[in-house]
């Protein structure tokens, strides 16, 4: 069974990110001219034409702005803030990459893993930085105003370490979906949906993701499986570990429920 994890809005928006960042990177590019020099615009003629390329790089710049801040108003007013980074993600980054490594037991996330949070916090605030000095340098473009020279220099220098520091994240994001546990992450980002299994497992303090499965026949499907007993004790392991900070992985919580009512016996 699956469970529903990107709703159509996520997604549409992480895609039109997406397309605007490749696009402004693209276009920001051609502005410096590399596409004369490379003779891409052999092949691509506009790539050479400056005022082209600028007026490309203004319609990105547009469906960027428009959905970064759609997405922070609507995640902010709706009170949603599972991706926002929370306190511990560091060392909990360091954890569940050292258990993919030496497979050790990793530390139990909600619906997302703590390096997700901060990989959001980075290219968040990258993105931010590049839309307040593209703007800053779309206000000095604008026929009749000036900025001061310093101003400028600074706008420029930045959106150009903007660009160097989105094109190093993006290459990080997608390098993340190399390993095989976190490959399982990718159809929720195409289909919306994930494997209720492997949610269960890894995100099993996401509490949307455990009332789908109670809902679903998951339960059903799985006794037949004879895997029920271990959603069950996933289930109920979510309050345990919810509520004690000594638990620190659904493993520990199992074996310390089965201890516990083998000694109430
Ligand atoms: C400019 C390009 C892109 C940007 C700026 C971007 C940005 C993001 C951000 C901020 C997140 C949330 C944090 C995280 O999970 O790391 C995310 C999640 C994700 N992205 Fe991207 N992304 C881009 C391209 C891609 C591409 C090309 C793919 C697919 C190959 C992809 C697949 C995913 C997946 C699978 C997730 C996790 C979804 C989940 O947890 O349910 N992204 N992306
Ligand atoms: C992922 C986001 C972005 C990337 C990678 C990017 C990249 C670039 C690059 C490489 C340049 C050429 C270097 C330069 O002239 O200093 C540039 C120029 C520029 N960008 Fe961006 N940019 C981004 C977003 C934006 C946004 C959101 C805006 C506006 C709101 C913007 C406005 C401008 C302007 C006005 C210029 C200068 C054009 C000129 O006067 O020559 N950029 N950008």
């Amino acid at each position: 069974m699956k469970i529903t994890r990107q709703s159509i809005q996520n997604r549409i928006i992480h895609w039109g990110v997406a397309l605007s960042v490749g696009g402004l990177v693209v276009s920001g590019m051609f502005q410096l001219p590399l596409a004369k020099r490379y003779n891409i615009d052999k092949l691509l003629e506009w790539s050479g034409e400056y005022f082209v390329g600028l007026s490309v790089h203004y319609i990105f710049a547009f469906l960027l702005v428009f959905f970064a801040f759609f997405h922070l108003a609507y995640h902010i007013l709706r009170g949603e803030f599972d991706i926002f980074p929370k306190k511990g993600d560091i060392k909990n980054s360091y954890l569940v990459i050292k258990a993919m490594i030496t497979g050790s037991k990793e530390p139990p996330s909600g619906k997302y893993l703590p390096e997700q949070r901060l990989a959001y916090l980075a290219i968040g605030l990258t993105l931010l930085l590049l839309i307040v000095t593209g703007l800053v340098k779309t206000y000095k473009n604008l026929l009749g105003f000036d900025i001061p020279n310093g101003l400028y220099f600074w706008a420029a220098q930045l959106h150009n370490l903007g660009t160097i520091l989105i094109i190093v994240l993006v290459i990080l994001h997608l390098l993340a979906f190399i390993p095989k546990a976190n490959r399982k992450l990718l159809p929720a980002m195409f289909g919306g949906k994930v494997e209720a299994e492997y949610a269960l497992e890894r995100h099993c303090l996401w509490e949307e993701c455990v009332k789908e499965a109670r809902k679903g026949d998951f339960g059903g499907n799985l006794a037949e499986s004879n895997k029920a007993d271990s959603v069950e004790s996933v289930l109920d392991s979510r309050q345990d570990l919810a509520d004690s900070s000594k638990q620190d992985s659904v493993d520990s919580v199992r074996e310390f429920r089965r201890d516990s009512s083998d000694s109430k016996k």
